[in-house]
Formats: C-alpha cells, structure tokens, sequence
C-alpha cells in the first residue's frame, strides 16, 4: 500500500500553531470593529468560507469516487489543517468519543511527563468514563492532581462532556487469549460460546485456515448481537481490536486517528465510503462460527 501520511508543511509553508494563531488575531481584530464594519468583515467571512466550502466538498467527492481517492483522504484527514477544513465544511463529523479522545490527546504528553496516561474506556450521554493509570492519581504540580488536568481537558474541551468518571483499577480484560484456530468446515471456524463472546465487548482472535492462511479478527458484542470484523481499521489499516466501543451510541473508534464506526455495519461516520470488512458468522447451538473470506 502506498504511504498516503501527510508531509507536513514545507520550510516555507506556515504550520498549524501560526496559522490558527493569526486566525485568533483576526477574529479578534474582527471583534473590536464597529458595528457596521464588523457585519461587512462577517459577510466576507462567509462568502470566502462558502467559496472554500463549495471547492473542498467538489474535491472531496471526486476523490471518493475511487479507492485511490479515498486513501488519500484517508492520509490527508491526518494533517490538522486539513482535518480541520474537513470539519468546518462538515465533512468530518466528530462524535463525543472522537471529540474525548481528541482532547486527551493534547495533555497526554503532561500526563506522561508525570508518569501518568489515561484511556477513554466509554462515552455514554454526558459522561466520559475513564482510566487512569501509573501516577495519574497523585498529587503534581502546583497542588493540581493529573485527574484535574484530564478531567478540565474533557469538561472544557468537548462541549457534550459535563461529568468525568475516573474507573479504579485494572482494565477489566476484554480480549481472550486464543491460539490459532483451524478451519474444519467449508470455511467456517468454530470461535467460541455465544455466552463467552457475548460477555466481552470485543475479542479478539487469530484465525488460521486448513490452508495455512490465517486472519486476525474481532468480534463485537452489542446489544445482544455479535458481528466479526477483520482486526484491521480503514485508515491505516491498524488493528481496530484496542477500539474504543461506545454502546451509548452504538459506535467503535479507533484511538489511534479517531475513525468512527457503526458496531454493527462497520461504516465509518466520519469518513463517509470507509468501511470495516465485515465477514459472516452464525450461531449454531450456542456455538458461534466464523467463514474466513478468501
Ligand atoms: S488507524 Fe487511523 S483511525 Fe484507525
């Protein structure tokens, strides 16, 4: 697969830190102007943003239309200018979960640097839960303990988020170690109890065919229904099995650039034409198979 990561800007292009600064000068110049004037600098403002708008979605569709097309979107969405383009005109829709994780992000290297991290187990409603780890619990700078930090990042930064609950403990493990499993009927693979597989959100689990191919999967259990997936994200084709599963709303994102998927289809929300490969998988007398795609 060909590298579709963002280059960054060249030496001579301005990065995102000065470009959005400048932009808060302007709108803030913008602010102080009378009234009149602040109304014409405002209708210029939308007839450019409209302009912008109307080329970038022209842009976007066309590059949907083809496969190449749309890893290249996928690469580009990486770059903060361009993501942040995206979201403007609405082409990238951020959810709460994509939101929460966005904000964690930034004062994750503040957390690290105190020894801490923190993991966005679930968002459900209002509420982010979440994990915190190492020495996130302690006291740190200037009487202020790193839940604060994590707990301001969410609260002020994702407007959806007005409550944060910090879990205790040890991850509840949600993938089962499992040897490969071979295929012994036509393709399908015997992978577990539906009551095993239905109690764990998602596992994950390597599959191995007659034929010596194998395939990483996993398997999500939500509402009662299970679904397979190949362990694989439509981004950058990374492992979706440390996903994040949001039963409120029934979506599994990625932690690793925020793609956002239904649970159940694997359609991505926020990148509209990307899609989690699906397979088959059935439930025969409590035991749940799997036919591995050729
Ligand atoms: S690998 Fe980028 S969002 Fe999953």
């Amino acid at each position: 697969m060909s590298d579709t990561r963002p280059t960054g800007p060249t030496r001579d292009e301005p990065g995102f830190d000065v470009l959005s600064e400048a932009l808060d000068e302007a709108a803030a110049g913008v602010r102080e102007l009378e009234p009149a004037a602040r109304q014409r600098a405002e209708q210029l403002r939308h007839a450019v943003e409209a302009l912008h708008g109307s080329g970038i979605n022209a842009i976007v569709r066309k590059l949907r239309g083809d496969h190449r097309g749309r890893e290249l979107l996928f690469g580009l969405a990486d770059d903060p200018v361009v993501r942040l383009l995206f979201s403007v005109h609405g082409i990238l829709q951020p959810t709460p979960v994509t939101e929460s994780l966005r904000a964690l992000e930034k004062v994750r290297p503040y957390l690290r640097a105190y020894g801490g991290d923190a993991e966005l187990v679930r968002v459900d409603g209002d509420t982010a839960f979440l994990r915190v780890s190492g020495t996130c619990n302690s006291r740190a700078l200037a009487g202020v303990t790193l839940r604060e930090v994590v707990k301001e990042a969410l609260i002020g930064g994702v407007e959806s988020i007005a409550r944060v609950v910090m879990l205790a403990g040890d991850p509840s493990p949600t993938l089962i170690p499992l040897g490969p499993v071979r295929n012994r009927d036509g393709g399908w693979v015997a992978v577990g109890t539906a009551v095993e597989l239905g109690d764990r959100p998602i596992t994950a689990l390597h599959l191995e065919r007659a034929d010596g191919a194998e395939a990483d999967i996993v398997v999500i259990s939500l509402d009662g229904r299970l679904t397979a997936y190949r362990d694989i994200c439509a981004h950058q084709g990374l492992p979706i099995n440390v996903a994040q599963l949001d039963p409120a709303t029934g979506t599994l994102t990625c932690p690793r650039h925020g793609f956002c998927y239904d649970a159940h289809s694997g359609a991505c929300l926020n990148s509209p034409g990307a899609k989690l490969m699906q397979l088959p998988l059935r439930v025969d007398n409590g035991q749940v198979w799997i036919r591995l795609d050729t």
